[in-house]
């Protein structure tokens, strides 16, 4: 063997094959934004018409973001912080502050969104036992306060759900969250498709798909316009450096607008599907749509208890949540373990035990956030609220803001094109063109006043 060889950096580890791409990054759009998020926004903001706006957003602020954080990732080959590092051509401003402030988001956001997935696999081993079988929601609203306001069963789940996500991150981008998410995503569609066939053979089941399809445009008022964007951008993962990381897994010869076209598709369809297996259900039995939140943890419960072969299609149902809360986690994680690992060359077992360690004491703080620390009010939230309203409010907003920002006005249209024609391979000028106009004048524009009335400086 050469031993010049030895010298070399090691390759960096990266996905492996086109589907290996898509069922990562999927992996990371789809998550508890579909199954608890979209059902219960859509819910309780007119069915239809908030979907169409959604889609708009979708087009104007989510993928857009997505698509800059990818280029960015890719003509990096970096974690999110170093990659602004290499990319920014005046040194003396301080751009990498966006990607730490992204680094410092993934941990808010684990710390809560931990928490919510402790609830989902919890719920699968509740539905097996039988427990929260009933049709009765004052029944379920029991089983679920009982649950949250337990502290070591909140703790213990949440801890059981980040070592999981551990095991797989320690094993690597291609050996751990590329072979898990294509192991997993067909699993979700599989079971979504199976729900969604029961709950529209459901007598009644009509009324349901009209509230998800009949368009009520009256409910569009400006917040609701402004919970669409938020969400459309909470979807695609972005605003932090999750899809910058991600980008840099991306193989040179990856179309990469073309990709996050896709994900953004089949995110949209994981979000709609899960919206037919929920509301027609509802419907059908006579439960209230605009549950909000709880729609997922009381409501669906009662709702399943009330048809046919329900306790079955209750499993089905959370372990559907499970997988989905699973491939955002692990990107979620990622972000934070490949910063430490490429920066301070340390091995990718200590930077990701390190970093769930930390969460795992810092997380303790949401989970605990109903039972042992359910008096600590900070601006009148608890800390569970605190980190969502810091992290979606505020920090995704802002991350999102100035990396299409950094795109649009600093790295120019010429890196852009570059990297998202990989080279001149592909002859997508105009459609870069048009995107590069949307990320340099639309998307940071939506964000600010996003972040404007998130912060409640100004009210609609
Ligand atoms: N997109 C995921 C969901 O819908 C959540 C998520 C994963 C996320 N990674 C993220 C949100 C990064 C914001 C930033 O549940």
């Amino acid at each position: 063997m050469d031993p010049s060889s030895q010298e070399q950096p090691k390759k960096r580890d990266g996905f492996t094959s086109n589907l290996g791409v898509l069922a990562a990054t999927l992996g990371s759009a789809v998550g508890l934004g579909n199954i608890w998020k979209f059902p219960s926004l859509t819910g309780m903001n007119g069915g239809a018409a908030f979907l169409i706006v959604y889609l708009a957003s979708t087009l104007l602020v989510g993928l857009p973001a997505m698509i800059a954080e990818l280029t960015l990732g890719r003509a990096a080959r970096a974690n999110a912080v170093d990659a602004m590092v290499k990319l920014n051509p005046d040194k003396r401003k301080p751009w990498w502050l966006v990607a730490a402030a992204g680094v410092l988001a993934a941990f808010l956001i684990m710390a809560f969104y931990t928490e919510v997935a402790a609830w989902v696999f919890a719920y699968i081993f509740k539905s097996i036992g039988g427990g929260i079988l009933s049709t009765d929601p004052a029944v379920t609203s029991k089983a679920f306060t009982d649950l949250i306001t337990n502290p070591l069963q909140s703790l213990v789940w949440q801890w059981v759900v980040l070592a999981m996500i551990t095991v797989i991150i320690i094993k690597g981008v291609s050996k751990g969250i590329e072979r898990t998410t294509r192991r997993l995503m067909p699993i979700l569609f599989f079971i979504l498709i199976a729900i969604c066939i029961r709950s529209l053979t459901l007598p009644g089941a009509s009324q349901g798909l009209a509230f998800l399809f009949k368009p009520d445009f009256s409910k569009i008022t400006a917040p609701v316009l402004l919970t669409a964007v938020g969400l459309s951008f909470f979807k695609l993962s972005t605003g932090m450096g999750t899809m910058i990381t991600y980008g840099s897994y991306f193989r040179e010869d990856q179309n990469i607008a073309g990709t996050a076209a896709r994900v953004m598709l089949a995110d949209l369809l994981v979000s709609i599907l899960a919206g037919i297996a929920i509301f027609p259900a509802v419907f059908a039995f006579g439960f209230q749509p605009d549950a909000g939140p709880s729609l997922l943890f009381i409501t669906i419960p009662s709702v399943f208890a009330s048809m046919p072969f329900g306790g079955v299609f209750m499993v089905l149902f959370f372990i559907l949540a499970a997988i989905a809360a699973t491939g955002a986690m692990l990107s979620l994680l990622e972000v934070p373990v490949a910063f430490l690992e490429e920066r301070f060359k340390v091995s990718r077992s200590r930077a990701t035990i390190s970093v769930s360690v930390l969460l795992a004491l810092f997380g303790a703080t949401a989970a605990l956030s109903n039972s042992t620390l359910a008096n600590v009010s900070i601006m009148g939230k608890n800390f569970f609220d605190l980190y969502d309203f810091i992290s979606s409010n505020l920090l995704l907003p802002l991350g999102g803001m100035f990396i299409t920002i950094f795109v649009g006005w600093v790295w120019g249209f010429g890196k852009v094109h570059e990297t998202l024609s990989n080279n001149g391979t592909l002859s997508t000028r105009s459609v870069n063109k048009a995107l590069f106009f949307i990320i340099r004048f639309v998307t940071p524009v939506l964000l600010f006043v996003v972040l404007l009335s998130g912060l409640k400086i100004i009210n609609f």
